[in-house]
């Protein structure tokens, strides 16, 4: 049984949509009374994610996604229509009024998260007992404190094959949802083992606050150093960020992103609350729109030797193309955040970060150290790498900043750098006109913009039965003066579905709203009648403009006809006449 109407109304109205968006989006630039962001759906550098707080509507002039709050999050959580509720529930801290028969996935779910949350607090309770002593003594050997072992929930995995097993099995968890969750193994002999042993525990909290995985550091010296949880049904490694639960409410209006677990802990404990790091994976795209959704600023801390810095060139890029401002920070004399800062301080660090590189300067040097440039070859070589570099630059201000820059470091004139990058430039432009032509040739790749997957065969009419949609969104019980106006009288077939759903609702007692419709139709079409919906409409003379709308449909389908059958048109006309008198 599905969940009732009533309180799906109750919920979306007390789930506002701006307010859910910005958990996801930064709504900033304001134009006429709509929000605008980037979108999270498509990569874009210029907003085109708008959001209304009177339709209480997404939509997207990019990639034409749209609908009410219920579509985003089922379209950004990935989540089916049932289990968006239930989040969206849970973030308003209301109780769904559950019929439990086919939500087996959600119970799953929950089950997982109440395991991974109680295995938490079992490694927390270790650090008070006997058995948690040699990560409590690590802790301090690595300068640790209290208030940080808290607010990070630290714990401890004791050194033994089945103490957690033991203890969230007398919990009532099954052994099938402690190897779901990854938390132990099936060994040789059938039975299951404790993954985590003799590791200092570092709980993965998602932004919602739920325990997802874990990652465990091995306490000494030990093969593997760390290890973290598998991707389980409510872990996904390459989606998530360490810290991020904390970092995202940073005032410092950035975030830092880190290699090591230890490194973030240790820069909260100094007071840079904003730093975070992947999960022992290199950064994904997800992890960093992730960033995104928090934050315009990024900066990169990665470790000091040749892999860190080549991480750090593998970053920016994966940055900067969710719309983050990228700025690098470099660290010589310590091989990491931590270490930086138990040798020097934190207001040393301060001072590094104050100072860190825009990426580009970043870049130039980096390509600079790599080359010797007392030789021809390493001029030629730095100052090729320096070019593709510098044409890359979307303003022609930066790149001749960056150009003057180059062409100190390589001892050249500034004419024959700026030549150079110029002529870069143009084959860029060229070669990726040519490849618009291909592409354009190649449908399939076309991103299509919200308009035109709406396609209409006759468009006139099809603008009058959008403003029919909007009257009766607005004002459902329009219905009844919609007379004689049936589904087949659409020319636009999905128009004509929106309308015959509507109509049904209404005559049937349901209410109309968003909400309700997002359970009839599919996130396609929700996202169709976002375009629709985002257009302007008032409910002024409501009834007369109905009337408008339907003349002219009428009036369009006819001219429609009169083309293809001109006597028959006619006949239509006079009839109508004959019965308006
Ligand atoms: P220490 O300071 O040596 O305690 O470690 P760290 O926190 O500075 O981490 P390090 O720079 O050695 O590694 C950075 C990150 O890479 C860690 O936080 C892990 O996510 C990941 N990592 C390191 N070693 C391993 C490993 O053996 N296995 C896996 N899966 N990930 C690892
Ligand atoms: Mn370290």
């Amino acid at each position: 049984m599905a969940i009732p109407e009533r309180f799906i109304d109750d919920l979306v109205s007390r789930s506002d949509i701006v307010d859910v968006v910005s958990d996801y989006v930064q709504l900033t630039k304001r134009s006429g009374s709509n929000m605008f962001g980037l979108c999270p759906f498509h990569n874009e550098k210029t907003p085109s994610f708008s959001v209304s707080p009177d339709k209480q509507i997404y939509h997207c002039f990019g990639c034409g996604k749209g609908g009410g709050v219920i579509n985003f999050i089922m379209e950004i959580e990935n989540l089916p229509f049932p289990d968006a509720v239930r989040f969206l529930a849970k973030r308003a801290g209301m109780e769904v009024p559950e019929d439990t028969v086919d939500d087996r996935t959600a119970t799953r779910r929950s089950r997982l998260l109440a395991l991974n949350k109680d295995a938490a607090r079992f490694f927390y309770e270790n650090l008070s007992k006997p058995v948690g002593a040699g990560a409590v003594e690590y802790i301090n050997s690595r300068g640790l404190n209290k208030d940080v072992v808290v607010r990070f929930g630290l714990g401890a995995a004791p050194d033994s094959w089945n103490t957690l097993s033991d203890a969230m099995q007398s919990k009532g968890y099954s052994v099938g949802e402690l190897l779901e969750a990854g938390l132990v193994k099936r060994g040789r002999n059938g039975g299951v083992y404790d993954v985590f042993r003799n590791r200092l525990m570092f709980p993965v909290i998602d932004v919602h606050g739920d325990v997802v995985g874990f990652s465990g550091r091995i306490i000494g010296d030990g093969e593997p150093k760390y290890l973290n949880s598998p991707d389980t049904p409510v872990f996904q490694k390459s989606r998530n960020l360490f810290a991020l639960n904390l970092a995202r409410k940073t005032k410092r209006g950035m975030l830092m992103l880190v290699e090591g677990n230890i490194d973030v802990v240790m820069l909260h404990q100094a007071g840079f609350d904003c730093a975070v790091a992947s999960l022992g994976t290199s950064l994904t795209t997800e992890q960093a729109r992730l960033m995104a959704r928090y934050t315009k600023n990024a900066v990169l801390c990665y470790d000091s030797d040749n892999a860190g810095v080549k991480a750090v060139q593998r970053a920016i890029p994966i940055l900067e193309s969710t719309g983050l401002s990228v700025r690098v920070l470099r660290m010589s004399g310590a091989k990491d955040p931590d270490e930086y800062i138990k040798k020097h301080g934190a207001d040393s660090f301060t001072v590094l970060l104050e100072r860190s590189e825009n990426h580009i300067e970043y870049t130039l040097l980096s390509a600079r150290d790599k080359y010797d440039l007392a030789t021809d070859d390493g001029r030629l070589g730095f100052m090729r790498e320096a070019t593709g570099l510098l044409a890359a630059l979307p303003n022609a201000v930066e790149r001749d900043i960056y150009s003057a820059r180059a062409a100190e470091y390589a001892g050249v004139s500034l004419d024959a750098v700026k030549s150079e990058v110029n002529r870069e430039v143009r084959r860029r432009i060229r070669e990726s006109r040519q490849k618009r032509e291909r592409d354009a040739s190649r449908p399939e790749l076309a991103v299509q913009p919200a308009e035109r997957s709406l396609r209409y065969d006759n468009v006139p009419s099809a603008m009058a039965e959008e403003g029919i949609v909007r009257l009766l969104m607005l004002d459902p019980s329009l219905v009844k003066e919609s007379g004689e106006l049936k589904q087949e009288d659409f020319t636009s077939e999905f128009l004509g579905k929106v309308y015959s759903v509507i109509c049904r609702r209404y005559n049937d007692g349901e209410t109309v709203s968003l909400a309700s419709l997002t359970r009839e139709l599919t996130q396609e079409e929700m996202s169709h009648l976002s375009t629709v919906l985002q257009k302007p409409e008032s409910l002024a003379d409501s009834s007369e403009k109905l009337r408008d709308y339907i003349k002219r449909m009428q009036t369009e389908q006819l001219r429609a006809r009169a083309k293809t059958d001109p006597i028959e048109a006619m006949k239509i006309l006079r009839d109508r006449k004959g019965l308006s008198g």
